[in-house]
């Protein structure tokens, strides 16, 4: 038995929800290109969940489900007041998404309809669930969901109480997109695992937020704007790169495990930033992020990913730091739960082996001898 390091190249179960071949990713066959420019976040959700893309009427449904479905319930609302005002926003959305499970009278029945109704109650309630904590760690009361409306209007509303600028819920609908699925990665996996045990939607999802959280995958997001923030100025990228280059460090927002020749969904958010950019009348980030890519890619021919123009894409909408994270968890439950509900469907236990390399022919040697 010889282990692959990080499980590189290993096909570990078939999928039908999004490819990525030849560097082209696809949700349902449907090229990301094709939806980042035209689709909505919801309609995309329906399209993971069901297989086809949503009709009026079946588009029409799944809103009203959603905008039904995103009251939080109080005592989660509660018990995240409680949380210290210095929580990692990952680590409250990790705890209030198990707590959601305790609430919910469905949470243990394993019906396909059930675990869909779940699966629009997660979807509806994470965006809930983070502007609750973003606005209570600052003083103040959370917003209730408003309905009849998108769920990137809907978060950027709870978040400030303020109706947001269309070109805010644009720029937020086409990041929700392009970050909704993308095949086997790591949260993804972790929540195929979970739930392979026959174990509960909420498990698998928490078990998914726990793996997005780490700065390899989705919390590369935030550290490219703590790198953003560190340089400062256009004219002190260079020096800072080279310098990161040489002593070997990662340079956040960039490499990819699957796609060597770039991932196609950050050209979307490199456009969005710039229009921001203009509209903002503060091109500093994506002048810094332009100059950046240069170089690492000039130097180590490393492309950006999804998160590296993320980053100053929400910082021109104005969310804190610390909420990309979180928000790149609103767009994948989509895909998150489109993959247990697959795993059900399909289910056999994953529980593959280890190479062992520790000691062989050992003792057990009495405590008083040791
Ligand atoms: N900056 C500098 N060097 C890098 C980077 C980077 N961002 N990424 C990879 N490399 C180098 C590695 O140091 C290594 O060099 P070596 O062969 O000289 O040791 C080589 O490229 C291969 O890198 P690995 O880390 O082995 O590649 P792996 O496939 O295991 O990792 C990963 C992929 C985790 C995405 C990696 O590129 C990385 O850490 N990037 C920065 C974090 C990041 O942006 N994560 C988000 C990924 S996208 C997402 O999850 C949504």
């Amino acid at each position: 038995m010889t282990a692959t390091k990080g499980l590189e190249g290993i096909v570990a179960t078939t999928s039908s929800i999004s490819s990525i071949i030849d560097g082209v990713l696809t949700y349902r066959g449907i090229d990301i290109d094709d939806l980042a420019e035209h689709a909505s976040f919801e309609e995309v959700v329906y399209l993971l969940w069901y297989g086809k893309l949503p009709n009026k009427s079946e588009l029409e449904q799944l809103h009203r489900e959603l905008s039904e479905s995103a009251s939080v319930a109080d005592s989660v609302i509660q018990q995240i007041k409680l949380y210290p005002k210095d929580t990692n926003s990952m680590a409250a959305l990790r705890s209030a998404v198990s707590a959601l499970a305790l609430y919910d009278s469905e949470a243990n029945d394993m019906s396909t309809e059930a675990n869909l109704r779940k699966a629009v109650r997660l979807q509806a309630q994470l965006p809930t669930v983070i502007a609750a904590f973003a606005r209570i760690r600052a003083g103040q009361e959370p917003i209730a969901p408003k309905a009849n409306v998108s769920v990137a209007y809907n978060f950027l509303y709870m978040l400030t109480g303020q109706e947001p600028e269309a070109i805010a819920v644009e720029a937020l609908n086409k990041a929700l997109v392009l970050h909704a699925d993308h095949e086997l990665n790591a949260s993804t996996f972790a929540a195929r695992v979970t739930v392979a045990t026959l174990s509960d939607i909420y498990s698998g999802v928490t078990s998914a937020i726990g793996a997005l959280k780490g700065p390899l995958h989705g919390g590369a997001n935030e550290a490219v704007m703590a790198m953003l923030e560190e340089i400062g100025t256009a004219s002190n990228v260079e020096a800072y790169i080279t310098e990161k280059l040489a002593n070997k460090e990662k340079i956040m927002g960039f490499g990819h495990r699957v796609y060597k020749n770039g991932d196609p969904r950050a050209k979307h958010l490199q456009k969005m930033s710039k229009e921001l950019g203009k509209i903002t009348g503060n091109m500093n980030w994506y002048d810094m992020s332009i100059k950046i890519e240069e170089l690492v890619t000039g130097q180590k021919g490393l492309k950006p990913n999804v998160d590296f123009y993320s980053a100053s894409v929400y910082t021109s909408l104005e969310i804190p730091r610390d909420l990309f994270t979180p928000i790149f968890a609103i767009s994948r439950v989509s895909g998150w739960t489109a993959h247990i509900l697959e795993q059900y469907e399909n289910n056999r236990l994953i529980r593959p082996r280890a190479e062992y390399t520790g000691p062989v022919n050992q003792k057990y040697v009495p405590i008083e001898s040791r």
